[in-house]
């Protein structure tokens, strides 16, 4: 499309570009050019024109602008079939229909809106329409279910270290894979799989980065932030969405989709509930420790008041002065 094309050059520079140049690069006419311009703007793009020197972008459209995002990626795979949509129960449900009819490895699909969004544990995800990233990435790993573990703990870390270097910001790792700012929680991540008994179908692994919002409901004002409250900056979702998806596709290559020594030693150095007192329930028994280290599959050690060392893999874990 040469609205798409237009905005490759536009969003390039910082620079005006003259229509004439615009027209001759894309072999239309300036009268062409203007028409697509103003689809561009139609689109949410401000657009700046002025006369002996040409169009400038100034601002990007709110997110998801499939556009935008891929401009900003860098991906081989993931995001390259990239779905936007206004509104949607979760993305991780309407992503595993598609799934189910045999979307690609690396689709992702994004919206403004949940109407149903899903967190952990049969808990909802809630967040306000237009201020944060939601999506849903769906792979297709040519594994066995028991191999496929690590990729939880691989997208906390990779999200973690996407916000890290997106924004400056001390973000950090709750165990399982809670991305936290102190101890308040910024992100989190919610993983499905279609399987069958020695092979995956497909994982759906979806998340929330609460971005802009500023207030949140009474039931999680005080464990809840974002990173406009943290940084008072606001941010722009769509390379926030392409960092985000940068990092994935980066350390899942980089560690087959396996807790490497790297990646383990990563995760565990980012890791908040690491060297922090713990609870957790087992066997309808409250038990506490000291969370001491994270297993090469990606359990906390926890450290009890016998010395016992024990491995907790799954359920909710309370560490001391974290939400
Ligand atoms: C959690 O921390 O409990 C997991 C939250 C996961 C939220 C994301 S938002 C996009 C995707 N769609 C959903 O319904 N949930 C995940």
């Amino acid at each position: 499309m040469n609205s798409d094309k237009i905005l490759d050059i536009l969003t390039s520079t910082s620079e005006y570009v003259s229509g004439q140049s615009l027209a001759q690069t894309l072999g239309v006419s300036r009268q062409a050019v203007w028409k697509e311009i103003n689809a561009l703007r139609e689109r949410g793009y401000e657009i700046e024109s002025v006369p002996n020197r040409g169009y400038r972008l100034s601002a990007t459209p709110a997110f998801p602008d499939a556009h935008a995002v891929k401009a900003a990626l860098n991906t081989k795979i993931i995001g390259k079939e990239l779905t936007v949509l206004d509104s949607v129960g979760s993305t991780n449900d309407y992503l595993k229909n598609l799934g189910a009819n045999g979307c690609k490895s690396g689709t992702v699909v994004a919206a403004r809106e949940q109407v149903s969004g899903k967190g952990r544990l049969g808990r909802e995800w809630q967040s306000k329409k237009d201020e944060n990233v939601m999506f849903s990435l769906l792979i297709r790993p040519k594994l066995a279910p028991a191999e496929v573990a690590a990729v939880t703990p691989l997208t906390g870390l990779a999200v973690c270290k996407a916000l890290r270097s997106f924004t400056g910001l001390d973000c950090r790792i709750k165990w399982p894979n809670d991305v936290i700012i102190g101890r308040k929680k910024l992100a989190g991540i919610l993983t499905e799989m279609s399987a069958e008994f020695d092979a995956v179908e497909y994982i759906v692994i979806g998340i929330g980065v609460n971005v802009d919002q500023a207030d949140f409901p009474c039931d999680i004002a005080q464990k809840a932030t974002s990173l406009f409250l943290e940084a008072g900056v606001r941010y722009d979702k769509n390379k926030a969405l392409a960092c985000l998806l940068d990092q994935i596709e980066e350390e899942f290559l980089k560690n087959d989709l396996s807790l490497s020594c790297e990646a383990l030693e990563e995760y565990t150095a980012l890791c908040a509930t690491v060297g922090k007192n713990v609870s957790f329930t087992r066997g309808g028994v409250t038990v506490d420790g000291l969370a001491v280290g994270i297993a090469q599959s990606g359990e906390l050690k926890v450290k009890l008041a016998d010395g016992a060392v024990c491995l907790v893999n799954s359920g909710e874990v309370t560490a001391q002065g974290i939400y």
